[in-house]
């Protein structure tokens, strides 16, 4: 079957389409699944250029929507044609964080191999289903963009209706926070540094934009905004660059949820403007198989479908990536076939 390696030490020029070996039916608890869509992550990114060290000939690709083609002894929670996404911590079922899933170890596309592939054989519970009537381009945006948007506001932040929402650039994390913020009657304040982007972020629903390039100083923006209140909540997706603007625009007693590393993986924090905020500060990577699941519900029950930008054949991975590099994109870029 066909498959696209990143061959160490990495590279966007050197991944490699590759004829690999079927996985065959699947074993006990295991399930065979058809794969047909993927959508590029910063972290896939990062594994495909060499940013983060993988091994020779490693399968890239954390998300994947495909059907179930056959199920071993013992599965019960799905049969041959449920449409399914993949979970980015397989190994975490429910619950709080815990040592497993405070490293890439076992997330495909790093750790274990991915899913820019045809077929995987895995244990039922690396899967879930899909929602009712997606494409399986828009269920694969579901296992890491749309969970960690998911788990940011709704999980660790118990959004709100009513409360406001501080959401930086247009990438996949946030355009999907922008969706389920303004599904659950949240007021959005969106940052990007293109006018464009932001026009097409208020036709989604964000009440105010900020371009970024043009007010540096955002924080200071965001304040004004909230009548010098603060926001309830940030999507912190910037990191080392932007910590500071989002302490800034944060309210007091308020929440970051700090989850990216656009801008750099350290930097200069003002703690005393921190505390002084009182703010919670938390870190996150993705989260739990039960989170998506939840997630899946609120999608089935709002309508929210996610926004893709643009979709290439799986031979097309590279200039994919390439697209992303730009940063010209809005919302989700997917790989289908
Ligand atoms: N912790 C986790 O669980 C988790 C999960 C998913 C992603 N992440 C991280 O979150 C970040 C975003 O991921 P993604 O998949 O959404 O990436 P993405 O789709 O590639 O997002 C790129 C967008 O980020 C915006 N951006 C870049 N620099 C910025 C800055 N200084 N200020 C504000 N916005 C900026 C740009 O928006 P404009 O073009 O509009 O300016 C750019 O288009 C990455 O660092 C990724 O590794 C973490």
């Amino acid at each position: 079957m066909k498959a696209i390696l990143v061959r160490a030490p990495g590279g966007l020029d050197r991944l490699e389409a590759a004829d690999i070996a079927d996985p065959g039916a699947p074993g006990p608890g295991q399930i065979r699944v058809a794969l047909h869509a993927t959508s590029l992550n910063y972290h896939d990114l990062m594994v495909a250029n060499g940013g983060i060290p993988t091994q020779d000939r490693r399968i890239p690709m954390s998300d994947a929507g495909g059907t179930v083609e056959a199920v071993g002894a013992g599965v019960t929670q799905f049969k041959p044609g449920d449409p399914v996404v993949s979970c980015f911590f397989p190994k975490w079922p429910a619950g709080r964080p815990f040592g497993a899933v405070g490293n890439f170890r076992g997330t495909p596309g790093d750790g274990i191999d991915g899913y820019a592939t045809q077929f995987a054989v895995r244990a039922a519970t690396d899967f879930t289903r899909a929602p009712q009537g997606w494409s399986h381009a828009e269920a694969s945006t579901i296992t890491t963009a749309g969970l960690t948007a998911w788990r940011a506001l709704v999980v660790d932040g118990g959004l709100k209706p009513g409360a406001s929402v501080l959401l930086l650039g247009t990438g996949g994390v946030s355009i999907a926070a922008l969706q389920i913020a303004k599904a659950m009657g949240a007021r959005v304040i969106l940052t990007s540094s293109s006018d464009d982007k932001l026009a097409r972020a208020r036709d989604l629903g964000a009440d105010e934009t900020i371009n970024y390039r043009q007010t540096p100083e955002w924080g200071a923006r965001v304040q004004e905004l909230t009548g010098g209140e603060g926001v309830d909540h940030v999507v912190e997706v910037g990191g080392a660059g932007t910590l500071a603007q989002s302490i800034r625009a944060v309210r007091v007693g308020g929440h970051i949820a700090l989850i990216g590393v656009l801008t750099g993986r350290q930097g200069d924090v003002p703690t005393a403007l921190l505390m002084a905020r009182q703010a919670r500060l938390q870190g996150l990577i993705v989260g739990s198989r039960q989170d998506q699941l939840d997630y899946i519900a609120a999608l089935e029950a709002t309508g929210m479908r996610p926004v893709i930008d643009r979709t290439y054949p799986l031979d097309e991975l590279a200039a994919a990536f390439r697209h992303q590099e730009t940063a010209g994109h809005f919302g989700k870029i997917v790989v289908e076939w």
